[in-house]
């Protein structure tokens, strides 16, 4: 994920072989890369991941789903995360001693976790805890940085995911009184909204300041149950109210169905809103000639269009863009990847140190046990 120039293990063919491979190539080479390796390496995708991707994928999931396989994998020795870095690095949190995890692009980052750095949260966490005593649970999104799983795992907190964050505060308040999470305020804000906290008791963290206690006083008022950091997704945050009124004026029996990283009045303007395995089962479930306007990231919504010839399914937004680190992941960096595998090279292992390790699978695994019982993508239903 850094910008410096990466070392890869002598031996190992570089990037450079790859770049300039004709589609064809690269898929004929793929498969045969993939079959070589068999069972030795599973591919795990994750939805918004593109059709060149999902193609070779063993498994498909949200992010909730994808760190229940990659701590499923018993006998794979590697386990290709085709997602971004903070994905890769819980399934290596999750991972078994003998197993590898390789993410194809190691630029493939995600800006909602950039927002929310260690330092930061210590030092807002400190504040709030010298104010108000020991009465915070900490709850970082999964799209957030092992060190901040780490933290929240050290003190008595939980990672969370889009399609069990509701489940995740709910145990959160019955612990203590009031919850910090990070890094995705949107998330924070319509489950809590949706689950009757108002929004006169929620406070904002802003971390982009020099006079902290100042700026987010409102974080240290009495009445506060949770306090959200300013992070956000810039895909989800690209939808908005008024694409809502559009799409409702040109056909008042268009369905919107958002995810809950978009923001507040998106979220109480759509008609359904839940994590991504939530939003494909909707699709799933619904009568032929349903017509959808759906607001996530445009792979998604694409793969359910193709897949669901029988309804009407747009994007809540015309000319939306992909995620852009999602998109690094592309079938030359995948092929890299296996081929170097395949060859007994592992090139773009993601290697989390012992220390954070021990402390993020602590929060890891309190977020496995909340919700272990078949209900994967029975997202909080934000109604
Ligand atoms: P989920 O996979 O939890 O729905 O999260 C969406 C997302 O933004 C992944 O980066
Ligand atoms: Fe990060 Fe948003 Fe992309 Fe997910 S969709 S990886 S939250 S930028």
């Amino acid at each position: 994920m850094s910008s410096v120039m990466q070392v890869l293990p002598s031996g190992a063919r570089a990037f450079a072989e790859y770049a300039g491979l004709d589609a064809k190539t690269i898929h004929e080479r793929t498969w045969d890369a993939k079959k070589r390796l068999g069972k030795r390496a599973v591919i795990l995708g994750h939805h918004y991941q593109r059709e060149g991707i999902v193609e070779f994928a063993d498994f498909r999931g949200d992010s909730f789903k994808l760190s229940q396989l990659a701590a499923a994998q018993a006998d794979a020795e590697y386990i290709v995360f085709c997602g971004v870095h903070f994905m890769a690095e819980s399934a290596d949190v999750l991972r078994r001693d003998h197993q590898s995890v390789l993410l194809p692009d190691m630029k493939a980052g995600c800006s909602m976790a950039d927002m929310a750095g260690i330092v930061d949260v210590e030092e807002a966490w400190d504040r709030l805890v010298r104010a108000h005593g020991d009465v915070f649970t900490p709850i970082t999104y999964m799209n957030s940085t092992a060190a901040l799983k780490a933290f929240c795992g050290a003190r008595g907190g939980v990672v969370c995911t889009s399609s069990n964050a509701a489940q995740v505060l709910e145990w959160a308040w019955a612990r203590k009184p009031k919850v910090f999470f990070f890094p995705d305020q949107h998330l924070g804000r319509n489950t809590a909204f949706s689950m009757g906290v108002p929004l006169d008791h929620m406070a904002e963290w802003e971390y982009r300041v020099q006079d902290l206690s100042r700026v987010n006083a409102k974080a240290f008022r009495p009445e506060t149950r949770i306090v959200l950091w300013r992070g956000f997704c810039s895909v989800h945050t690209k939808f908005s109210k008024q694409q809502i009124d559009e799409v409702r004026a040109a056909d008042p029996n268009v369905k919107v169905l958002v995810h809950p990283e978009t923001p507040f009045d998106v979220v109480r303007n759509a008609d359904l809103a839940g994590s991504t395995e939530y939003i494909i089962e909707q699709v799933r479930a619904a009568a032929p000639g349903t017509h959808w306007a759906i607001g996530t990231e445009i792979h998604l919504v694409h793969r359910l269009a193709l897949e669901h010839p029988e309804q009407r399914i747009q994007s809540l937004q015309k000319n939306v863009c992909p995620c852009a680190t999602m998109n690094r992941i592309d079938p030359a960096h995948l092929l890299w990847t296996l081929e170097n595998l395949a060859d007994g090279v592992v090139i773009n292992a993601v290697r989390v140190p012992d220390d954070v390790k021990r402390d993020a699978r602590v929060a890891l695994d309190r977020m496995l046990a909340l919700k272990g019982s078949g209900q994967v993508g029975a997202a909080a239903h934000l109604d």
